[in-house]
């Protein structure tokens, strides 16, 4: 199946990435939001990044101008119609995708492919919610979208063969490494990575070090590009959170529970750099 039209579900740190990664190869994207200003704030962030990818000599300015045209913004489900394939990218949270995929459903064709950027959440769940659970799949994109080489592509257990190829195809076609994950909680980076993150907000919890010493023992001492606590901070805490008590959920292991600072911090809105606020404050 020749995937063409491709339709992302948010617009936020991750779909705005995919939208513009999936533009840039070449295939119409729209990209859909809750309304319009948080749409305007995605879609002006993919244009800084390109923006800025001129200035730096990093971006040919034809491909922005390309990438641009092929990217379109919408509220509205109806528009979704045409698309091959829609990659949901929207809050980690099973009852708000289950929702979002029934209004996908209700304007796509029956050959369209569903796929998820979920960080945690049983793709087999999500696909059981659908009409269509041989069509729905992972596709796990990484946070910067546009500069992180990895996709985990995952295969649900009623995932077909040829959904599963289609999404790995995708993933080349949008210059990106695919790696094959199986239905797994956290899939292979997250079930390595949020247990270190977690041990990162214990290890400040108890006193080990200030945030400022954890992050640079880890970039310092073990060549990390970015230390642990600016990396939950990027990642976002809401989202670490949640993916957190999804991977506690799953594993009912320890090392996934969140720290009671991360549930805290959460509850107090310091979401991190999306939010100004987080282990370090973005205000400036
Ligand atoms: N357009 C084009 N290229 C750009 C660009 C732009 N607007 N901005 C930056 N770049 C290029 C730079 O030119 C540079 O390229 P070269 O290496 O060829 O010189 C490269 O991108 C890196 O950019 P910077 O030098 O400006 O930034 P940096 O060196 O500080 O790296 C980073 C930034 C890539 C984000 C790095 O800090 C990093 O890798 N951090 C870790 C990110 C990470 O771990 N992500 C995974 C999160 S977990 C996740 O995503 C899964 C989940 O489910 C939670
Ligand atoms: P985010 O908070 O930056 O963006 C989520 C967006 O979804 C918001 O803009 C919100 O308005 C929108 N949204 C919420 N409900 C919606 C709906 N019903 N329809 C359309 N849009 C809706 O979150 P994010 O970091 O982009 O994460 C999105 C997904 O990607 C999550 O499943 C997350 O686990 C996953 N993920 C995140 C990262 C990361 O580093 N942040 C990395 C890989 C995967």
């Amino acid at each position: 199946m020749a995937i063409k039209t491709v339709g992302v579900l948010g617009c936020g740190l991750m779909g705005s990435g995919i939208a513009q990664v999936s533009a840039a190869a070449g295939f119409k994207t729209i990209v859909l939001e809750v309304n319009q200003g948080v749409l305007d704030k995605g879609l002006g962030r993919v244009k800084k990044f390109l923006d800025d990818g001129v200035a730096k000599g990093k971006v040919v300015a034809e491909v922005r101008d390309t990438t641009l045209a092929n990217l379109s913004g919408t509220t509205s489900y109806a528009d979704l119609k045409d698309c091959d394939l829609v990659i949901e990218a929207i809050v980690e949270n099973v009852e708000v995708k289950k929702a979002a995929y029934a209004q996908v459903e209700a304007v796509v064709g029956a050959h369209t492919i569903i796929a998820s950027n979920t960080s945690s959440l049983c793709v087999t769940e999500l696909a059981a919610a659908t009409t269509r659970p041989d069509k729905v799949g992972g596709l796990h994109f990484f946070n910067p979208v546009p500069l992180m080489k990895l996709v985990e592509v995952i295969k649900a257990l009623t995932t077909s063969q040829e959904t599963y190829a289609a999404l790995f195809e995708f993933a080349k076609a949008v210059g990106k490494e695919p790696i094959t994950t199986p239905d797994r909680g956290g899939f292979i980076v997250n079930r390595l990575l949020i247990p270190y993150l977690l041990d990162a907000i214990r290890c400040l919890e108890e006193g080990l070090g200030t945030v400022e010493d954890i992050d640079k023992g880890m970039k310092l001492g073990c060549g990390h590009p970015m230390g642990p606590l600016t990396l939950v901070d990027f990642i976002g805490l809401d989202t670490t959170f949640s993916i957190a008590n999804i991977l506690f959920e799953e594993f009912r292991e320890p090392r996934f529970a969140p720290p009671p600072l991360l549930k805290r911090m959460v509850l107090a809105g310091h979401f991190g750099k999306k939010s100004g606020k987080g282990f370090y404050d973005y205000a400036k």
